[in-house]
């Protein structure tokens, strides 16, 4: 089985490894980034739109980009072109069977999901973050490592809950925000922006 991530940086490495180890045998990278010629022990073989000369039927593809707007557009061109995505959920990671995860999605080393929750497309649940019951995380989300989402949260497409933040039990976080590090959140985000503190407050 053949895989070809779109995006060489250190977010490609880790997700080329959970590749592996799910069964990818043939892993490749393209990046725009002339100076990467490859990822780790991957190899890059070209450029971003070179992606289509891939596609096949044995193929999948991933986007390996941290920045969300990017990830959605690129993840959006290749399924514009047919281009099969796959869905990447580390073995270690504990995952209800009773939790919906969109194409596009990676799930990281010691991270729990528990039952009734949906996640998105192209979303990023980060090494040993948490998501509790009935949670909505909307497409290409980026809940990073050490993030504890409380049961029934929402979060918003595109939002970045920074590094070890906690967000309360039914509390909503709309599209388009950046929780910062270690950031509390305890009652709802109405309007896009930066929010950070113990309690969360706009930047
Ligand atoms: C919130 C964030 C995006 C702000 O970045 P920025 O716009 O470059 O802001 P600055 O670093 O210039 O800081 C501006 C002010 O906000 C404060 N601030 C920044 N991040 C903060 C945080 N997480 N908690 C509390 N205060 C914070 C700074 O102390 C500074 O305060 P001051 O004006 O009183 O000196 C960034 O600090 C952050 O938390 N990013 C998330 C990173 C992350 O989660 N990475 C995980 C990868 S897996």
């Amino acid at each position: 089985m053949r895989i070809v991530f779109i995006g060489a940086g250190g977010h490609g490495k880790v997700c080329a490894e959970i590749a592996e180890l799910v069964g990818y045998r043939d892993i490749l990278f393209l990046d725009d980034d002339k100076e990467l010629n490859a990822c780790g022990k991957y190899k890059n073989v070209g450029k971003v739109n070179d992606f289509y000369k891939f596609a096949d039927p044995s193929t999948s593809f991933f986007v390996s980009i941290g920045n969300a707007n990017i990830r959605q557009r690129i993840q959006r061109s290749v399924e514009h072109a047919g281009g099969r995505i796959a869905t990447l959920v580390h073995p270690d990671a504990v995952v209800s069977k009773d939790v919906a995860i969109g194409n596009g999605t990676a799930v990281m080393a010691g991270t729990v999901i528990n039952s009734g929750t949906v996640i998105g497309s192209g979303v990023i649940v980060n090494t040993s973050s948490s998501i509790d019951h009935d949670c909505r995380v909307g497409d290409y989300c980026h809940v990073a490592v050490g993030t504890h989402l409380c049961g029934t949260v929402e979060i918003g497409e595109c939002t970045w809950v920074g590094a070890g933040a906690v967000v309360s039990n039914n509390v909503s976080i709309c599209e388009g925000c950046v929780i910062g590090v270690g950031t509390v959140v305890i009652a709802n985000i109405k309007s896009a922006g930066t929010y950070v503190g113990v309690p969360a407050r706009k930047k």
